[in-house]
């Protein structure tokens, strides 16, 4: 039997549900739900569809709801965001906002925008487009005077169609 589908009330969400864009919410297909990460979404294949962007390791279930809940300890920073099939109850895609507090421009704030995947069979269906667009919303409702990402150059075109430019370069240095 398949699972059924959790309405928002019957989860433990990282950020509240009323955060969520309401238009982003109207123009999704009716078969699919945009809400906050949750914190049983470990059943409902988050890893899997992050797998589609890169390495994936399983840490196990209580060290992701560990993870879960120290986002969660830190309100107003972190606005992982989820794309639920109904039918299912599994998430098609994902993304995050991370508000980074500053001392310049007045104490303003950044959103960085992390972590987007579409499921492969879903993509190509605007699901990419209405994640940026909700966290867009969370970011500039959070007073953030921008809101800014790393992509590869595969990926500007897709930006580019979510309303972002190419600015500047990213530099790495991995441990
Ligand atoms: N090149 C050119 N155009 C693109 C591309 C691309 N690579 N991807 C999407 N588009 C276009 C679409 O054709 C569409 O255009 P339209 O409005 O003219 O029809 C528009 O962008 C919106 O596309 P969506 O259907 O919303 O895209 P999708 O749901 O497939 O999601 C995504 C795009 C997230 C890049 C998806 O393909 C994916 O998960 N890829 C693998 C993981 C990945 O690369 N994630 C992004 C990493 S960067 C980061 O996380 C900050």
């Amino acid at each position: 039997m398949a699972p059924s589908f959790a309405s928002d009330d019957a989860l433990e969400l990282l950020f509240p549900a009323e955060l969520i864009c309401p238009d982003v919410r109207q123009q999704l297909p009716a078969d699919l739900h945009i809400r906050p990460l949750a914190s049983s979404d470990y059943h409902r294949g988050q890893l899997d569809v992050l797998s589609v962007l890169t390495v994936v390791t399983d840490p196990g279930e209580s060290a992701w709801v560990a993870q879960f809940n120290a986002m969660r300890s830190a309100p107003k920073t972190y606005y992982p965001i989820v794309i639920v099939d109904k039918a299912s109850d599994r998430i098609v895609g994902v993304g995050c906002v991370f508000i980074e507090r500053k001392f310049l421009r007045g104490l303003g704030s950044v959103g960085h925008i992390e972590d987007i995947a579409v499921d492969k069979n879903q993509q190509g269906k605007k699901l990419g487009l209405r994640i940026i667009q909700a966290l867009t919303y969370i970011s500039e409702n959070s007073g953030c005077y921008k809101t800014i990402l790393n992509c590869s150059d595969a990926n500007i075109p897709f930006y580019q169609k979510c309303g972002y430019q190419k600015k500047e370069n990213e530099m790495a240095k991995y441990a």
